[in-house]
Formats: structure tokens, sequence, C-alpha cells
């Protein structure tokens, strides 16, 4: 850290808690970061998913998803609460792309709820289904919102997650049919497409360790998840550039810069490891480069589920990859054979958000010149925020921590574009505060506060924050 973001770290953080009074003039002085700095195209927005904003579980003919049957299980959701209701963005749509468009962001990332769409996964379509979401494009459209689909955000339809979800190499069916589907019905008003959110996370978390829908594990369900997510991948990509004229098709990537604790060769190697796993694991097979093997032999177990025409269906030129980075990861090696390497927890006096991650803005700069070394055409930061416990006093959010979030990570993907990093757009997660997983309501994302009991949304000050900085 030089002394400028020292300094600047300093200042920041020794402001919290200061400023009480409601005050509605800019909350930041905006020559300290310029939206003309990142250049005149470059996409600002937010980001949300289906099953954390929408609600309506059983409205209208939807299906149940892996994570309706997962949150309807006493103790699997920290503090015992769903996405059943959620933000109720289904029903609430209208005045929050409203909201959006008043804190002059130009565009909005969702997902599509694939029961919502296909209730059984295949076959019978749901017309109220694409109903809603044809609403929410011209909605988006007409208040000057570029929509971003992203088609698959963690809530698989449980009838197939019945049939093995993930690890049934049908799945590539399956997906082919809803990206088909999605792409025809939407890809005459969205240009801008994602395929799949985070797989690490989904297949490490979803299959290898159980800790979220569909709570499966084991080496097997875990390996075969990731081949079939990877094939799926490519294919969801094909399928939209078919479907989709000028589209402009990205996927993303959870992404954690990795640095060893000490520099010893073991260090280092565990370091790789984890790389592997957090970083390399899903981009490499589509570049071409095969599974990073070498630094992970247990990969090679993978090979039993690869069929030869696999080799070439992994394939994809992506236009954007969308790199979601929050912390930076400590690794150190660890005793037992089958774990590629142990995370050291942050150091107890460093900054770390409501969720324990630590915030380290230096490394959204390494992991951007990481992934910028790869041969692709644009990143986008297609997720980045923290959670922080708000709370609302005389009608105002006084976020500052969050307000200096943002602008220490912005000035490094500022700094990795001026050192050559091909950064297009950049999307804050999230927009109002939603239902975060496993971890339930508690954890607060948003720029906008929302009252659970009432739906009522508050704007916090790092919402006019961005306002004054995209105004
Ligand atoms: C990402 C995920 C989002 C959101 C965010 C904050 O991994 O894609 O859905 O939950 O983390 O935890």
């Amino acid at each position: 850290m030089n002394k400028l973001s020292f300094l600047r770290y300093l200042t920041s953080s020794s402001s919290f808690g200061r400023n009480k009074n409601v005050n509605l003039e800019p909350v930041v002085d905006s020559n300290e970061l310029r939206k003309t700095d990142f250049g005149n195209d470059f996409y600002w927005g937010v980001a949300t998913a289906a099953y954390q904003i929408e609600g309506a579980w059983n409205q209208h003919g939807k299906g149940e998803s892996v994570w309706d049957r997962f949150t309807n299980k006493p103790g699997n959701v920290k503090d015992n609460t769903h996405g059943k209701v959620a933000t109720d963005f289904y029903n609430r749509y209208p005045d929050d792309l409203q909201l959006l468009k008043s804190l002059n962001f130009d565009n909005f990332r969702f997902s599509f709820s694939w029961p919502r769409i296909l209730p059984n996964g295949t076959g019978q379509i749901n017309e109220k289904g694409i109903d809603f979401y044809n609403r929410m494009i011209d909605a988006s459209l007409e208040l000057g919102i570029e929509p971003w689909a992203m088609l698959y955000h963690w809530d698989l339809p449980q009838k197939l997650e019945d049939q093995g979800g993930w690890s049934n190499r049908d799945m590539i069916g399956w997906f082919s049919e809803y990206a088909d589907l999605c792409s025809r019905k939407f890809g005459d008003r969205i240009r801008h497409w994602m395929v799949l959110n985070e797989p690490a996370s989904f297949t490490t978390l979803g299959y290898l360790s159980g800790m979220h829908a569909p709570q499966q594990s084991g080496i097997a369900k875990f390996l075969s998840s990731v081949h079939h997510a990877c094939l799926c991948q490519a294919a969801g990509g094909r399928i939209i550039r078919n479907n989709v004229k000028n589209s402009h098709v990205g996927t993303s990537f959870s992404c954690a810069f990795t640095e060893p604790q000490k520099k010893s060769a073991r260090h280092h190697r565990a370091s790789q490891r984890l790389d592997v796993m957090l970083n390399r694991l899903f981009i490499e097979p589509s570049l071409g480069m095969g599974y990073p093997y070498r630094e992970l032999p247990f990969l090679k177990k993978i090979d039993k589920y690869i069929f030869p025409e696999d080799h070439e269906n992994l394939k994809f030129e992506f236009d954007f990859i969308g790199v979601q980075s929050y912390f930076r990861v400590i690794s150190k090696p660890s005793l037992l054979p089958l774990i590629w390497a142990n995370r050291v927890k942050p150091h107890r006096t460093a900054e770390v958000t409501e969720m324990g991650w630590e915030v380290s803005p230096d490394g959204m700069y390494d992991i951007i010149m990481q992934f910028s070394k790869y041969n692709v055409k644009e990143l986008i930061i297609s997720e980045n925020g923290a959670a922080f416990p708000d709370t609302l006093v005389n009608g105002r959010v006084n976020d500052q921590q969050r307000i200096s979030y943002f602008k220490r990570y912005l000035h490094n993907v500022l700094r990795a574009k001026k050192d050559g990093a091909n950064v297009t757009g950049y999307f804050a997660w999230t927009f109002v505060d939603n239902f975060e997983w496993d971890e339930g309501n508690r954890p607060r994302f948003g720029i906008v506060y929302n009252d659970f009991d009432t739906q009522e949304r508050t704007v916090k000050d790092s919402g006019l924050w961005f306002r004054d900085l995209l105004g």
C-alpha cells in the first residue's frame, strides 16, 4: 500500500460513526473519484439474483427450486429466514427499477429463475413466468436501464436435482434447452448475457461440502458437477451467440487473490493449489487449456467423466469474463492429504466485513491483473460489495464504511485499468438488501436498506454516494 492509499485508508476508517444528522447533501467530494476516469462507455450497474430478491416462491405456477427445499429445513439458514418473499421484487419491480434509475445506474443485472420458466426443469413452459420477465425487461428498457441477464444463479429446479442435478451428465441437455428458450424469448431485447454465476461456489458448496443447496457431498459428485458445469458454460455461450443478434456474452467467476502466509516452498505450493480451486478451475478449460491438474493432481480423477468430444466442447470464446471478488485469501499448507490448503483467518487487527471477509482493496487490483493475463476480450467486475451492520436512524443509513469500501475497491479497479487491464464495467453487489443464502437476511449488502417486515426501501448513504458519482 502506498502512502496516499494508506492515508486514505486511515481517514476513511476513522470517520465511522460520525455525521449522524440527516444530511442530503452529497456525501463525498466528487473530485476524489470521477466517473469519467473510467471512460464514457464503462458499464455501471448493480447485480442481483432471482432467489435472493424475487420472492413469489409459489406464485403463478413457479416450480420448486433446490433453494426452496433447502430453506424449508430448519437449521439450514442461520437466522431461519428464507426466500419465500425476499424483497418481493416479483411484485415491486416497477418501483425498484425507478429507484435504481434515480441513483443514476444504467445497467441492471438480474437472473432468470429456471423453475419459474420451466417448473419441471424441462418440457412444459410456464407462460406466466415468461410474462413476468417480459414485463420486467420492458420496464427496464423504458426507463433507459439496460438489462443484463444471468441464466443460472443457483436456483436449480428441484425436479432436476431429484435426478442428480449437476452431477448428472444429462444436465448438458437440460441446460441447453433452458438456455435456448431464454435466449429465443428475450434475446430480441437483451444484448448482455451471462451463463453461470460462480460455478466454483455452487459446485463446491452444493456438491462437495454440502453447506448450500442441494446439500450433496463427496469427491465424485463434486468432480462430475465441475465437468458438467464447464460443458454447460460453453454450450450456453454458443446457444446465446447463435440465437441473439449482436450479443455480448459472458460468464462469471468467483475469484480471490491468493497469497502464501510464509515464503517457504510448502506455503507457495499451498497457495497455488488454492488458486486452482478458487480462480483457475473453470476459466482454463473454456480457454482450451484443459483442467489445471499440474498443481492439484487429485483433479486428474475428473478424466473419468470426460468423453472424447468434450475437449472441443469445453471451449468457448466469451466476449467478457465476469470477475466477482470480495476479498483476498492467505493460505497455509494442510496436513490432511485430501485438502488442498488451509485458509488463514484474517489477522485480528484486519478490517473485516460482517461476513468475516477481509477488506483487501489491493487484492482487487491483483486479481484483475491475474485475470488480464488470460487472453480474454473484456473483464467486467460483475460483483463486488460488502455487508456491514447498518442501522436506520431517523430515515437515514449512514454507512460510511461501505462508501469507504467502494471507494478503495474502485480506486484499485481504476489502477488496474491504467496498468493495461481491459476492465469495461463494474456492478455493485447489491441494490436492495436481500436474502443472503445460508446466512439469511442478516448480512446487508445493499446500497438501499430494506425493512423486511414492511418492504420499505431507504437509500443508504452509499446509494447517494453512487448517485453523485454517476450523476
Ligand atoms: C456471491 C454470490 C451472490 C452474493 C454475494 C455476496 O458469491 O454470487 O449471490 O450472495 O456473493 O455474498
